[in-house]
């Protein structure tokens, strides 16, 4: 069989570890051919592909970001997106789709299925959101970056007497806020599913600064809300999927703090360093899981699943179950980390 690959929205470390096992095991164990679609959805619209086979994979384990290149294109804003993939797809007699996304990516390809394209899914996203799964691959390189950069600050923090914001990633979800100020040893953790009380971080950070030894550090993902307000919004814009570009609440809480406590408060944003580099070996083991029974399915004609982490198997869902709804941070959890505010 004659397979498409392709990865779709925000790169993620691990991308490249799911295209080497899909092509390793696809070609050694079932003989399958590959082409590799460059820039996600675009790749099928437009039309651009490249052979992919072991020699385009070898060395591409440990690499971030993806050797087949991202974007945020959606195939259902583009005229006559659908057709354009189908005639691509008869054109160079590609049979099926294994598609690497989160839930924009997954999203197309589960309508794509519906619509008699067959697509098998792999779930990739540093937020570590997507339903049907316990992780996505990025998201334990995400967190140790946020948790190196998180243990330096705290002695520069201490030196100058200062708070530290720290914004990390995650629009609708705080996993990456709470795993990394959990492990970070964060005095506040403010995500996006808790609205946040100002009055509340601001006695959190005067606490803290009464110890007189340690400076506060605060990790907010840049998601969170203050309870009295809206999203703090860095552009009006919107990419293809109808998502705003988020950034700028770190330095407004900043602000708030060196105003209303008087202290000196600095903001870091993490941004896309998180997304950046190597991945983690665990990281690079459950994408190269992913890969592996990903094209498990395609081989078996498995249209419309996407492979799961559960427990510690790789089990196949259908694609919906990962799109339906957001993996949020339940309160229980978030209240575990609040007994280390302040
Ligand atoms: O979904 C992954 C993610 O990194 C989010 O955490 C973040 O909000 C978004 O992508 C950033 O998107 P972009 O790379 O387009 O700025």
């Amino acid at each position: 069989m004659h397979i498409g690959v392709l990865t779709g929205g925000g790169d993620c470390p691990g991308l490249n570890a799911v295209i080497r096992a899909v092509v390793r095991k696809g070609v050694s164990v079932y003989g399958h051919e590959f082409s590799g679609f460059r820039d996600g959805w675009r790749g099928p619209v437009e039309d651009d592909a490249r052979p992919l086979g072991i020699e385009q994979v070898r060395g591409i384990l440990p690499r971030g970001g993806t050797i087949l290149g991202s974007s945020r294109t959606n195939p259902y804003k583009v005229e006559y997106g659908v057709e354009k993939i189908r005639e691509t797809l008869e054109r160079r007699g590609i049979e099926a789709l294994i598609a690497i996304g989160g839930e924009d990516t997954l999203g197309v390809a589960k309508r794509l299925t519906d619509e008699g394209i067959p697509v098998v899914g792999v779930p990739k996203t540093i937020d570590n959101d997507l339903g049907a799964t316990d992780y996505t691959f990025g998201f334990d390189t995400a967190v140790t970056v946020a948790v190196e950069a998180i243990d330096r600050l705290h002695t520069t923090a201490e030196s100058h007497h200062r708070a530290l914001v720290v914004e990390v990633m995650g629009r609708h979800a705080g996993w990456i806020a709470l795993h990394s100020g959990l492990a970070g040893g964060a005095n506040v953790i403010l995500v996006p599913e808790l609205p946040f009380s100002l009055d509340d971080v601001i006695k959190h950070v005067e606490s803290r600064f009464a110890t007189q030894h340690y400076a506060p550090i605060l990790v907010v993902a840049e998601g969170a809300v203050p309870a009295e307000g809206a999203e703090v919004l860095k552009s009006g814009e919107r990419d293809a999927f109808g998502h705003v570009r988020l950034g700028g609440i770190g330095q407004w809480l900043a602000e708030q703090i060196e105003e209303r406590t008087g202290k000196e408060s600095r903001a870091v944003v993490l941004g896309h360093v998180q997304r950046g580099g190597s991945p983690t070996p665990f990281d690079r083991v459950l994408a190269t899981r992913f890969g592996l029974h990903a094209i498990d399915a395609a081989h078996e004609r498995d249209w419309g699943k996407m492979v799961a982490l559960q427990g510690t198997e790789i089990v196949r869902v259908p694609i919906e179950e990962a799109t339906r709804e957001l993996k949020t941070v339940p309160l229980s959890r978030y209240a575990e980390a609040e007994v280390f505010f302040g």
